[in-house]
C-alpha cells in the first residue's frame, strides 16, 4: 500500500479500509522523563516499552555523554542512576537532535550541576524558542548563554539553585518539567503555576520515585533537594502516535481497528474527547494503570463526524494531534476550526502554515489564522505531492490524507517519521487494504 520510491519519498495510496489489532511503540513524552529521572535517581532503573523514537535516543545519548551508564536492547532500557549531583561534565556538546523535549527538560537538570555544558540541536531545533526555559532557570541561579532571539545552542553554567514561584507565559509541559527538574536540585519549595493543566507525566513519575509533589489550585509544588528512588516501569503506547491510526480508521469506510496498550492519561486524551463529541465511535477497553499512568485498548470504527470548533481550553491537551485533526476536518459535515494554537507556529515546523499549504496542494479549502485554522467540511482530496517540511507529525498527518485521497499522496521527506514513530509506515501497511 505504501512503497518507498526513494529513501525519502513515500506514496500512500487510497485505502478501502483499515482492520486489525496493533500495538504501538512506547510514549515519547514518558520515555524522555523516565530516562532523565532515572539518570539522577539513586540506583538502577529498568524501563520496558521505551520509545523507539529518534528523539528519545537523543535523550539517552545526552545522558550517556553525562556519564550515565545505559544498556539498551530494543525497547528495554537499563539506566544506572548517578544521583542528583553525580552527572559528569561532558567532553563535547550535548546533541538534542530534533528534540525540543530533550533540550528544554534536560536544561532543568543541567542548571543545577556544578559544571558547564552546551546543548545543541539540528536546524529545526535551532530555530525554536528557548527563553521560556532560560528565564526561569536563570532566576533560579543558573547562568545560560544563548543565541540571539533566545535560540539554541544553550551554554549552561550550573549553580547552586534557589527555588522560585514560576508563572509561565505559555502553557507548556516542557517548561513546567524543566522548572520542576531544577526544583529537585534547589534548596526549598519550587512552585509552578499552571492555569491550564498540561500533560502531567512528570508529576506522576516523580511521585512514583518517592518525591513529595503537590498540586493545589493550579499550582504545583516540589520540595528540594529530593532523593529519587529508581523506577521499574513499563511505558504505555504513545497516544499521539495512535492518533494517526484513530483518524485513519474513523475516515475510511468499513474500518475497525484495535489499538492495544495506548496511554490514556486525561491530560493527553483531549483528541479522543473531541472526536467522541463529534460522533466518533471510539471505545476504551481494558482500562488499567501502568505505574500511575492510565492505559487501555482503543477500538475505533469508521464514523461520520459532525465537526465544529475545538474549544480553546482543550488545545494544550491535543497540541500534537492538531495536524491530523485538521486533515480529518476536511471529511466532517461542518468542517473544523480552532484558535489559541499559536504554539503550533514554533513546533518542528510552523504547523499552521505547513498543514494549510499541504491541504491546499490536495485541493482543500483552508483558512489560516495567526493562532489557528479553519478547514471546510465534506471536501474531496485530490492526489498530489506534499512536503513533510522535516516534521514527523506533518508527514504522518498527510499519510492519513493519502488514504482518503482520490489519487494517492506522495510525501517528500517522509523519513522524518523516525523522530517519533519509525514503525509508522510498516504498521500502516499491515492494517490497510488498498482500494
Ligand atoms: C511535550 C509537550 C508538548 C508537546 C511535545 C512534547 C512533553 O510541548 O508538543 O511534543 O513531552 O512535555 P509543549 O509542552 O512545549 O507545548
Amino acid at each position: 500500500m505504501s512503497t518507498p520510491t526513494s529513501p525519502e519519498i513515500r506514496r500512500v495510496q487510497p485505502a478501502r479500509r483499515l482492520t486489525g489489532v496493533i500495538r504501538l511503540p512506547g510514549d515519547k513524552s514518558i520515555s524522555h522523563r523516565y530516562a532523565m529521572l532515572g539518570a539522577i535517581a539513586e540506583g538502577t532503573s529498568e524501563i520496558q516499552g521505551f520509545a523507539s523514537s529518534a528523539d528519545c535516543q537523543s535523550t539517552l545519548n545526552c545522558l550517556e555523554a553525562l556519564g550515565v551508564p545505559i544498556e539498551r536492547d530494543k525497547d528495554w532500557v537499563l539506566i544506572r542512576g548517578q544521583g542528583l549531583r553525580g552527572l559528569r561534565q561532558p567532553s563535547a556538546d550535548l546533541d538534542a537532535g530534533n528534540s525540543g523535549s530533550t533540550m528544554r527538560m534536560l536544561a532543568g537538570i543541567l542548571a543545577g550541576q556544578r559544571f558547564e555544558s552546551c546543548l545543541v540541536g539540528d536546524a529545526s531545533l535551532s530555530r525554536r524558542p528557548m527563553r521560556r526555559v532560560i528565564d526561569p532557570l536563570t532566576r533560579m541561579g543558573a547562568r545560560i548563554e544563548f543565541s540571539e532571539g533566545g535560540l539554541p545552542p544553550l551554554r549552561i553554567a550550573g549553580a547552586d539553585l534557589h527555588p522560585i514561584h514560576h508563572r509561565p507565559s505559555v502553557a507548556s509541559a516542557q517548561v513546567k518539567t524543566a522548572v520542576l527538574f531544577a526544583g529537585l536540585l534547589a534548596e526549598g519549595e519550587t512552585k509552578v503555576d499552571e492555569p491550564v493543566p498540561t500533560r502531567n507525566h512528570t508529576e506522576i513519575a516523580l511521585e512514583r520515585m518517592g518525591v513529595a509533589i503537590t498540586r493545589a489550585n493550579g499550582t504545583i509544588s516540589i520540595q528540594g533537594p529530593a532523593r529519587l528512588q529508581p523506577l521499574q516501569a513499563q511505558v504505555p503506547g504513545d497516544l499521539s502516535s495512535a492518533a494517526f491510526f484513530v483518524a485513519a480508521a474513523l475516515l475510511t469506510p468499513e474500518s475497525e481497528l484495535v489499538i492495544q496498550n495506548a496511554g490514556l492519561n486525561p491530560t493527553r486524551a483531549a483528541a479522543l474527547t473531541i472526536l467522541t463529541r463529534m460522533g466518533a465511535d471510539i471505545q476504551q477497553e481494558e482500562v488499567r494503570a501502568l505505574n500511575g499512568e492510565p492505559v487501555g485498548d482503543l477500538r475505533v470504527r469508521h464514523s461520520q463526524l459532525d465537526g465544529g470548533e475545538i474549544p480553546v481550553e482543550l488545545v494544550p491537551n491535543l497540541i500534537d494531534e492538531l495536524p491530523v485533526l485538521a486533515v480529518l476536518g476536511t471529511q466532517t459535515d461542518r468542517g473544523l476550526w480552532f484558535h489559541g494554537a499559536q504554539e503550533l507556529r514554533v513546533k518542528e515546523s510552523d504547523r499552521l502554515r505547513t498543514v494549510a499549504e499541504n491541504l491546499r496542494r490536495l485541493g482543500a479549502k483552508v483558512e489560516e489564522f495567526p493562532d489557528g485554522l479553519r478547514v471546510e467540511g465534506r471536501q474531496k482530496l485530490r492526489g498530489a505531492k506534499v512536503e513533510s517540511y522535516g516534521d514527523h507529525r506533518i508527514a504522518m498527518a498527510f499519510a492519513v490524507a493519502g488514504l482518503i485521497s482520490e489519487g494517492g499522496v506522495e510525501i517528500q521527506g517522509s523519513e522524518c517519521v523516525g523522530v517519533s514513530f519509525p514503525e509508522f509506515f510498516d504498521i500502516l501497511g499491515q492494517v490497510t487494504e488498498p482500494s
